[in-house]
Order: structure tokens, then C-alpha cells, then sequence
């Protein structure tokens, strides 16, 4: 068994941090989503693992990702010249995946659920493929499956105007060696790329054994920035243990579970966790709520903050009003000028979103 993640793609719901970086390494609670797919691979026994990657981002997937052994694993890095589809991305790991089964998981996916149940039901019940679905609110953002009582797939339907269930296609699958043949039958869609559903719903219709589970916990496609924050809650809420290797001054008060990287040093601040915060940060006269991961090198002084991730090496001064539900990129300036405290000057990246409230 093997695992093929894509890593690759456009990005475009994300920028404008993908203009400088991978979607996949934006980190969550500080580790990179791609980081969460691996380890989540490697706990279900699979060391085996192709990681699709794109010329624009594919060197620094690398160089953070390494060979694998950070994770007790094998990576090898696969180019896709161009984002032309989850199947085009399956389609070009051939050499890689040969003829073994494999897993394949979108590298901006996090689920809760243990992969190895799955794992075990793919392989004992000899499938062709398994998906896995999760109940949404609103079907007709993502794939929706149409599902028999004993869990047979009947379609799949790509984004319907009227879906047919709640249950959408999640980022990760199950697949046998057959799942090339049908590639090979598919075309591309009306924009452009090789659909996996369209691959998926060929074997259905070639009365391959198809068959799906639901997840139980929760899952989250971090493609936008609310379900960043939202996924940063999550992981914060569900794994955050509290930590201080840092230096907290006497008037510092935590209360929650807060994790304090090496370095970092707290002065007159008030934190209210969970909240992570990297190492050699400098944090004074602030206070720190709820939801809240602070990268490593980050400067904030006199502000309050919830509910929001900051990256790397970004620096917050003197804002006299709370920033909430933010994500704010690496090296980022905010301050607020004292001569001019009613006027605002920016040196903003494109498709930046800025909302004064
Ligand atoms: P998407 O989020 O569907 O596509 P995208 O990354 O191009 O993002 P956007 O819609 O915001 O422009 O892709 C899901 C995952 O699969 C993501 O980790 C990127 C990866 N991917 C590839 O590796 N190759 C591809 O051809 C495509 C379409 C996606």
C-alpha cells in the first residue's frame, strides 16, 4: 500500500499567501496542514509516500518536507508541470504508484478519524475504491455522492444546483490499481482538469465495487481563510497541551491551555489559551485570546488579539482596536503611526482583504 498527497495546484482561494508560498504549508496551530495528511498516513502503517508537487511551490514543499524522516517515512516529490486535475495528478504518479493500491489525500484535507479503520475495511472487503463522505450544510459547494442503503455508491455529482444528499465527497480515497484504466476512459471537464469524480463515477458505471463510509469526526479544507481559522480552533481545541519554554515577566496572567515556544519572552500581557505561540517571539502590553497561534519571530506590542494566526516574522504595534478573525502573513507590518492616529497608510500585496470595522 502506498499514498500519493497533492500538494500541487493553484492556491487561489488563499492569496494572497499563495503568492509566496504553498497553501499546504500555511501552518495550523504552527505545523503545516500537509504535515497533519503525513503524520495521519504514517500512524495507519503506510510509509510509502508520493508527494505531488507544482513548479511554483514545489521546491519549498521540499526543502521544509524533507525525504521523510522526520516522519519515519519515504517521500518522493512528484513535478506536476501544470494544476490540471486530481485524476491528471494520479495520471502522472504512475511510475511511482505502479501497480500498488494507494490512499490519496489532498494535502490542504485534516480529519480526525484514524485512517487505519478505513484502511482495514478497504483491504478485507477486496474494494475497488473507497470514499469517504461527511455530512455538510451546504452540498452544493462540494462533490455530493448519491448513496445506496448498504452503502453503495449509485453517482457522484460534481457541485449540483440540486443535490441529491448532504453527503460530500471528502479529500481522501481509497484506490486499487484500476482507478488508472479509468482515468485513461475520463475527459477533461467543462474547466478544464481531470476530475477524480468523473474517474470514481466510470468505475461505478463499470460495476466496480465502489463503496462508502462516513466520517465520524470532524473534517476540514483549509482552500479559504475562515476554514483556516476554523481548522486552527479545531487542532488548538483538540490537541493544544500546555507548554512555557519561554520567559513570562511577573504581571503576565494565563489562564487555558497556552503553549510558549523557546525564546519567546511575555511581558505585562494577558492570555487566555488556547493559544500557541512559536519561538523567539516578543509579546508586551498585549492581550491574547482565545483561538489564537502565533508563528515564530513575531513582535506585538499594545494590541489585543483573538481568534486569529499570525506566520512568521510578522510584527503588530500600537492598535487601539481588537483584531479578530485574522490571518496575517509572514513578515507582515501593522502599526499605528502616533503622530497620525486618524489616518491610515498601507503597502498592501494583491488580492489582500482589509476590513476596518
Ligand atoms: P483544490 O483546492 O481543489 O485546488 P487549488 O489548490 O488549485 O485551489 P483553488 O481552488 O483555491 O485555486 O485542490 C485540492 C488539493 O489538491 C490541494 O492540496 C491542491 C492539490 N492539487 C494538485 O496537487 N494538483 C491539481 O491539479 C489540483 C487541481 C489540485
Amino acid at each position: 500500500m502506498k499514498a500519493l498527497i497533492l500538494s500541487g495546484g493553484k492556491g487561489t482561494r488563499l492569496r494572497p499567501l499563495t503568492y509566496t508560498g504553498a497553501k499546504q504549508l500555511v501552518p495550523v496551530a504552527n505545523k503545516p496542514i500537509l504535515w497533519y495528511g503525513i503524520e495521519s498516513i504514517v500512524k495507519a502503517g503506510i510509509t510509502d509516500i508520493g508527494i505531488i508537487i507544482s513548479p511554483e511551490t514545489g521546491d519549498e514543499v521540499k526543502s521544509k518536507t524533507g525525504d521523510g524522516s522526520l516522519f519515519g517515512a519515504k517521500i518522493t516529490y512528484i513535478l506536476q508541470d501544470q494544476p490540471a486535475g486530481l485524476a491528471h495528478a494520479v495520471k502522472i504518479a504512475q511510475d511511482f504508484l505502479g501497480n500498488s493500491p494507494f490512499i490519496m489525500y489532498l494535502g490542504d484535507n485534516l480529519i480526525e478519524d484514524s485512517l487505519k479503520q478505513f484502511l482495514d475495511v478497504f483491504l478485507s472487503e477486496n474494494l475497488d475504491s473507497l470514499i469517504l463522505l461527511k455530512t455538510v450544510p451546504n452540498p452544493s459547494a462540494f462533490g455530493v455522492a448519491k448513496v445506496a442503503e448498504n452503502g453503495k455508491i449509485l453517482e457522484l455529482i460534481e457541485k449540483p444546483k440540486e443535490p441529491p444528499s448532504n453527503l460530500a465527497l471528502v479529500g481522501v480515497y481509497f484506490f486499487t490499481n484500476i482507478i488508472h484504466q479509468a482515468i485513461d476512459r475520463i475527459k477533461p471537464s467543462p474547466r478544464g482538469e481531470l476530475e477524480i469524480t468523473d474517474a470514481i463515477q466510470y468505475l461505478i458505471t463499470q460495476q466496480q465495487n465502489v463503496q462508502a463510509k462516513q466520517l465520524t469526526g470532524w473534517w476540514l479544507d483549509t482552500g479559504k481563510k475562515d476554514d483556516l481559522l476554523d481548522a486552527n480552533c479545531i487542532i488548538l481545541d483538540s490537541y493544544l497541551l500546555s507548554e512555557n519554554q519561554g520567559k513570562i515577566n511577573g504581571k503576565t496572567k494565563i489562564t487555558g491551555r497556552v503553549s510558549i515556544g523557546k525564546n519567546s519572552q511575555l511581558i505585562n500581557c494577558t492570555l487566555r489559551g488556547p493559544i500557541i505561540i512559536g519561538e523567539n517571539c516578543h509579546l508586551e502590553d498585549c492581550f491574547i485570546g482565545a483561538y489564537t497561534s502565533i508563528g515564530n519571530n513575531v513582535t506585538l506590542k499594545d494590541i489585543d488579539i483573538d481568534h486569529s494566526v499570525i506566520l512568521e516574522g510578522s510584527t503588530i504595534v500600537n492598535i487601539n482596536q481588537r483584531i479578530v478573525d485574522s490571518l496575517i502573513g509572514q513578515r507582515a507590518k501593522i502599526s499605528l503611526a502616533p503622530k497620525h492616529p486618524h489616518a491610515l497608510r498601507f503597502l498592501i500585496g494583491d488580492d489582500s482583504q482589509i476590513e476596518l470595522m
